[in-house]
């Protein structure tokens, strides 16, 4: 029996922000957080990366490692930069903003990678008022917090999106 057969292909999702600093690697460890509570770390992988390369290789801002930490995550996923072959690594690549869907956008082949992008706000349960999620970068420590109020209420959002595409009830 080939040893792959009855074993599952894993739902794996891609978060992708500019810098892969700030937003999606929080998004990445929300998720992680939210996947492992709901027990399915083994049908959900969660990964990230940025459009830009500029901190190849960095942790997370220290910055957005001190707002998770108050709130019991711990973001130490390395940046790297989006790249095509993600389009057949990912099943759901979801973005921060519009500048992201456009770089995005732009390495995709044909509708079916097309498709596959989405705004991590498309997934907001409780924050509806928002269509992206801001940049805190520039900005002072209320923009951490408001990017992580987003993230956890997506993140949750997008669970119970995944679980009815793929039926984990
Ligand atoms: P992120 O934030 O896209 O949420 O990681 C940023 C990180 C770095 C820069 C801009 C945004 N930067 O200009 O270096």
């Amino acid at each position: 029996m080939n040893p792959t057969e009855g074993k599952k292909k894993k739902i794996r999702l891609l978060f992708v922000c500019l810098g892969n600093i700030c937003r999606s690697p929080a998004a990445e460890g929300i998720m992680l957080g939210t996947v492992e509570k709901n027990g399915l770390q083994e049908i959900i992988d969660v990964d990230s990366a940025g459009t830009s390369g500029w901190h190849q290789g960095d942790l997370p801002d220290e910055r957005m490692r001190v707002h998770g930490e108050k709130r019991g995550y711990d973001f130490c996923s390395r940046a790297r930069k989006f790249k095509r072959d993600d389009f057949d690594n990912f099943d759901y690549i979801i973005v921060m903003d519009e500048n992201n869907y456009r770089s995005v956008k732009s390495l995709a082949s044909g509708k079916e990678q097309t498709d596959k992008i989405h705004l991590m706000t498309e997934f907001s349960v409780q924050f509806n008022n928002h269509n992206h999620i801001p940049d805190p970068y520039y900005g002072g420590s209320s923009g951490f917090e408001l990017v992580l109020d987003l993230l956890e209420d997506a993140c949750e959002g997008l669970l119970q999106v995944i679980k009815k595409e793929h039926s984990l009830y």
